[in-house]
């Protein structure tokens, strides 16, 4: 891992960390929602890949999993060990009050910029989720692949749901407009906060997001032992950015999911 990227990671941390009491005081019914049995906050298409992965008595980790509710919604699908990583405390106090709300108080949780990780995980899990809006925040995401790769047992299997990477190609509008090359590489550099529920612009710490194309996303997997069994883009809103587009007729794709097997 290179200096840059522990910078770009500090900073982002940061600015999580700051949007932590914001995205609390949006989202004000978790706690009533999770207690309900049958809550499930995957999306269908991903729901259906989870499925597929088999997860009953399956140990699970989630990377970069905030509040803990897509994890959570795997242990109600009858996980067995649920694991969740992330960099900002205040998201993972949020998680710890939401699975106790929910009653899966076994679940656990641990604090650490991914990149830091220790290898104490190494070969321990079943399942590897990451859900949408982890990839863009990630400098090195050959590493970040590998830390994914890392964690699980032999024919273990990594899901991803993600932004379709050519949403790297949009600025937000009304309508969405497109006005970036593709190919981009240069980090997107904001200021104006996380607030991707209500759309509040407020003044946040810098943070940088990274345009991966789908080849950097296919690249780094493969060359981490990684072997691709399931990619299905989607039409509709996955991450509420740019999720106009979704009813625009010359429609992008707004969603990814993927899934690989550990070799
Ligand atoms: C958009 S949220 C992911 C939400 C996810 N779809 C969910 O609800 O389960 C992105 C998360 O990634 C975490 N994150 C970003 N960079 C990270 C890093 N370098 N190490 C650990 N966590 C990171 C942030 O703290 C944040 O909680």
């Amino acid at each position: 891992m290179s200096k840059n990227t522990k910078y770009y990671t500090q900073k982002t941390l940061e600015a999580w960390d700051e949007a932590a009491p914001i995205h609390a005081s949006i989202n004000t019914s978790l706690k009533n929602d999770v207690a309900n049995p049958a809550y499930n906050n995957l999306n269908p298409d991903f729901d259906a890949v989870v499925t597929g992965a088999d997860v009953k008595n399956k140990s699970v980790v989630q990377i970069c999993c905030n509040n803990g509710i897509d994890l959570l919604s795997v242990k109600k699908k009858g996980a067995g060990r649920c694991l969740g990583i992330d960099g900002s405390k205040p998201f993972i106090d949020q998680a710890v009050d939401l699975v106790n709300a929910a009653g899966h108080p076994d679940i656990e949780f641990y604090h650490t910029d991914i990149y830091d990780l220790p290898d104490t995980f190494n070969n321990t899990f079943d399942v590897a989720l990451v859900t949408v809006g982890v990839l863009g925040w990630m400098p090195d995401l050959a590493c970040f692949m590998e830390i994914c790769g890392s964690l699980l047992k032999p024919g273990g299997q990594l899901l991803v749901e993600e932004l379709h990477p050519i949403l790297n190609m949009y600025e937000e509008g009304e309508p969405s407009y497109l006005d970036e090359s593709y190919f981009r590489t240069e980090p997107f550099v904001e200021s104006d906060g996380l607030d991707y529920f209500s759309y509040q612009k407020y003044d946040g710490k810098e943070n940088y997001t990274f345009p991966h194309s789908l080849s950097d996303i296919l690249m780094a997997a493969i060359s981490n032992n990684l072997q691709l069994v399931h990619i299905k883009e989607l039409p509709y809103n996955v991450g509420n950015f740019c999720a106009d587009l979704e009813h625009a007729d010359h429609n992008p794709s707004l969603g990814i999911n993927l899934a690989w097997r550990k070799i």
